[in-house]
């Protein structure tokens, strides 16, 4: 099945719906969690700034949609009001892992030019993909003239891939190979996500 169908199918169920927004909405807010923790005390500027508000809000914004889909609640993220918990859970932090472990043994980065690099291509591997994921899901949106939409969050991540692509130019000059690597890894870590994702969305209660 490929991602749109999946989409459509989560659409279709309120409660399914509701449980992918709180997905999206926790993997925002651990992104926004993240870039925060890479900031530098004295040196940080108003891109990662701007980004870590950003990422909060759209983890805000997606939480405040639930109520749209009609389904009652996903009021927090315990594992039972998501979809794919543990997947959901463990791929921004897996991404984050792999890449810094080939900054630091392929490139020899370390201390704080670390930390900054990491967030450089992490941020962008999560870009990258969210600027497919999105524009797909508001697709789908629009076809079933859904009350959601997430064109304004189609918009920012826009605006972040190139705020990273100007980042990443700064930081490492030539940043290609780096790139090509890191998306290699995070599709990895992508498909094995919706893979989860269409696994949660055939569970059936025991009762059913
Ligand atoms: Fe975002
Ligand atoms: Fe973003």
């Amino acid at each position: 099945m490929d991602l749109k169908e999946l989409i459509k199918q989560i659409v279709s169920s309120p409660k399914l719906h509701a449980k992918w927004l709180n997905s999206l909405s926790m993997m925002e807010n651990t992104g926004a969690r993240k870039i925060s923790a890479s900031e530098h005390d004295h040196l940080v500027n108003e891109i990662v700034l701007k980004h870590a508000a950003e990422e909060a809000r759209h983890a805000y914004y997606l939480k405040s949609q639930i109520k749209k889909t009609g389904f009652e609640g996903c009021k927090t993220y315990l594992s039972h009001e998501l979809l794919a918990p543990v997947q959901s859970a463990q791929y921004l932090h897996a991404l984050d892992t792999f890449i810094s472990r080939y900054l630091k043994n392929e490139l020899g980065f370390s201390g704080k030019e670390l930390k900054y690099a990491a967030y450089l291509l992490v941020t962008y591997a999560i870009e990258v993909r969210a600027d497919e994921l999105y524009p797909i899901y508001e697709e789908v949106l629009r076809e079933n003239e859904s009350k959601i939409s997430v064109r304004m969050i189609v918009v920012e991540e826009q605006g972040h891939l190139e705020e990273m692509i100007q980042q990443m130019d700064d930081f490492f000059g030539d940043w290609k190979n780096h790139a090509d690597y890191v998306l290699s890894l995070e599709q990895r870590l992508f498909e094995k996500w919706v893979a989860a994702i269409q696994k949660s969305t055939q569970t059936k209660p025991a009762y059913a």
